[in-house]
């Protein structure tokens, strides 16, 4: 099952509320909200408070991604605010496996991301209790950059492995994903596609919606 989670990065943030209705009319399925520190990426963005005022504007699924150095201090506020998914970078100062603990224990599901530079088969020792792994495909801190091919065969490992221990683990891709890579990023077993850019840049998101998710589907 393929789901679509738009980065809101790529939002007016000047009218959230419609914004994220717009989405849900769209077809997304899940919300994919950013969280940058100036310290592990070089960008800013929002914290918990305003994670708190987005979850009165929408019922979709919060797909939260840290891009932050220590995650473990903040995740407690980020369930409180509503997160449905955190998604923490293996290379972030955290201890891995006591965050992915803490998230789970708030009730919260938990993923892991991997950068670019970094191979998939760190994950792997965490993979049972993980709902969720993202394989970077750009540099983790702006939107707008371009898909980078080279990441598919560590998907493509990570998806075998998952496959291997009959786990049921999504593998989420991020980074300029559009029209042009969704079948690719579908073959090489990813089933959650975040798109900022190609969905709020788009004149038909509707249209773009279900072509990104067609086009990922093909394989099957
Ligand atoms: C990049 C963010 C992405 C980004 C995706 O650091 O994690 O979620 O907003 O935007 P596009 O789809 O425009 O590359
Ligand atoms: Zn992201």
């Amino acid at each position: 099952m393929i789901k679509i989670s738009p980065s809101i990065l790529s939002c007016d943030y000047s009218k959230m509320g419609e914004e994220f209705e717009r989405m849900k009319q769209c077809g997304a399925d899940w919300l994919h909200i950013d969280v940058m520190d100036g310290h592990f990426v070089p960008n800013i963005t929002l914290g918990a408070p305003v994670v708190k005022c987005m979850r009165k504007c929408s019922d979709l699924v919060f797909d939260v991604h840290l891009m932050i150095s220590d995650p473990k201090k903040y995740i407690p506020d980020f369930v409180k605010a509503g997160a449905d998914v955190i998604t923490f970078h293996i290379e972030s100062d955290s201890p891995v496996e006591e965050t992915i603990e803490l998230i789970r224990s708030l009730g919260c599901k938990a993923a892991l991301s991997v950068k670019p530079g970094t191979p998939v088969e760190s994950v792997f020792p965490y993979l049972e209790k993980l709902s969720m792994v993202l394989v970077m495909t750009v540099e983790p801190g702006f939107g707008g950059q371009s898909f980078m091919e080279s990441m598919m065969p560590k998907v493509r490992a990570l998806r075998d492995e998952i496959n291997r221990r009959g786990l049921d683990v999504d593998i989420q891709v991020d980074g300029g994903i559009s029209e042009k890579n969704a079948k690719l990023v579908g073959e090489n077993g990813a089933n959650v596609l975040v798109a900022g850019s190609a969905v709020f840049g788009s004149a038909d998101p509707k249209e773009t919606i279900r072509s990104l998710k067609a086009l990922a589907a093909q394989h099957d």
